[in-house]
């Protein structure tokens, strides 16, 4: 009896390098992500964002060098984020037809028209007081927020923008969104919904990133990270509303909601991979501590596992050219 003990031995199938990528269950690859990156207007030299190491903020003008420089490298599709200097109470200039968001789409795509371009639909980036819609009395206001999110949707489609990634988290966004699309004649214009998107910590390095002027926090309108019920709710009402993709934001941390959604659902499902894990990544490997390559390819290749068909990632870039 003693020799027989252990009964199944799974060492069996890790002997060797070759019998471990045959059983290996999930993969990433370039095809699977999407590289968001900033752009600033009236600028001419690229600026570092400190708190992530290796991101910087793209002038206008270098633009479409830098897209065409990201399709060489085999990215296939960008979020774009406009760091506006023209900010006011609603970011009106996100709706003008040579406002920042349609110039910078309109650039990706003229640059290299197979890119897909994924406008992110927010107003935080545009308005003076840094919050994501319109403010009336300290709060934002939901309703009137999405009458603006349908304009700027709207100037994002026409600028050539593949897909309209509402991220404000307002009430009803996708659906004022598609009809907003529909009603002028976009029909084939995607949405990517942030469907799930949770109140995190984690975006702190954005917000020096987007140069966000953002004084509080978003507690009113994103979701509490503690919530997995309302987690899946959330995604639910957006696939009702139309969107054709769903998200959750962010991802290492929340490998249970990606698990559960893609269980509840059957749209193509995405995970945002945000500033602070990068962040969190970069600067343990500069401290030593971890290897950066092998977690990069490991914190991707589990929220792949936990079920996101494609994943936002600041790394896109850096895997692309082979550098980690
Ligand atoms: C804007 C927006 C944010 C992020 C994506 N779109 C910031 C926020 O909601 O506060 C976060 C991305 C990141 O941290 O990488 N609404
Ligand atoms: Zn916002």
């Amino acid at each position: 009896m003693s020799s027989q003990f252990p009964y199944t031995r799974p060492r069996r199938l890790r002997g060797s390098e070759s019998l471990r990528s045959l059983f290996q269950e999930v993969e990433f690859s370039l095809d699977d992500l999407v590289l968001p990156i900033f752009v600033e207007e009236e600028i001419d030299d690229f600026v570092p964002i400190n708190s992530m190491p290796g991101v910087r903020r793209i002038p206008e003008s270098r633009l479409a060098s830098e897209i065409e420089r990201y399709a060489r490298a085999g990215i296939k599709s960008v979020m774009t984020f406009g760091v506006s200097h023209h900010l006011d109470d609603d970011g009106s200039d996100t709706w003008n037809d040579n406002g920042l968001v349609a110039r910078i789409n309109r650039i990706c795509k003229e640059a290299v028209p197979e890119m897909i371009v994924m406008s992110d639909t927010c107003f935080c980036e545009y308005t003076a007081h840094g919050h994501c819609g319109v403010l009336h009395d300290g709060k934002v206001d939901n309703d009137a927020t999405l009458v603006n999110l349908g304009r700027q949707a709207v100037v994002a489609a026409r600028a050539g923008a593949d897909f309209i990634a509402p991220s404000a988290a307002m009430d009803g966004q996708v659906q004022a969104i598609r009809a907003a699309l529909d009603g002028a004649g976009f029909h084939d214009t995607s949405i990517m919904a942030y469907s799930t998107k949770f109140a995190s910590s984690l975006y702190g390095p954005f917000r020096e990133a987007g140069g966000s002027a953002l004084k509080g926090d978003r507690k009113s309108y994103q979701m509490n990270p503690m919530n997995r019920r309302e987690a899946v709710r959330e995604s639910l009402l957006d696939e009702q509303e139309g969107a054709d993709a769903l998200m959750v934001k962010p991802a290492g941390a929340y490998l249970d909601i990606i698990r559960d959604i893609r269980e509840a659902s059957r749209l193509p499902l995405a995970a945002y991979q945000v500033s602070g894990e990068y962040a969190m990544i970069k600067f343990g490997a500069q401290a030593g501590a971890i290897d950066e390559g092998r977690v990069v390819r490991e914190s991707l290749g589990a929220i792949k596992r936990a079920g996101a068909d494609l994943i936002f990632t600041y790394f896109a870039m850096d895997l692309a050219l082979g550098g980690i």
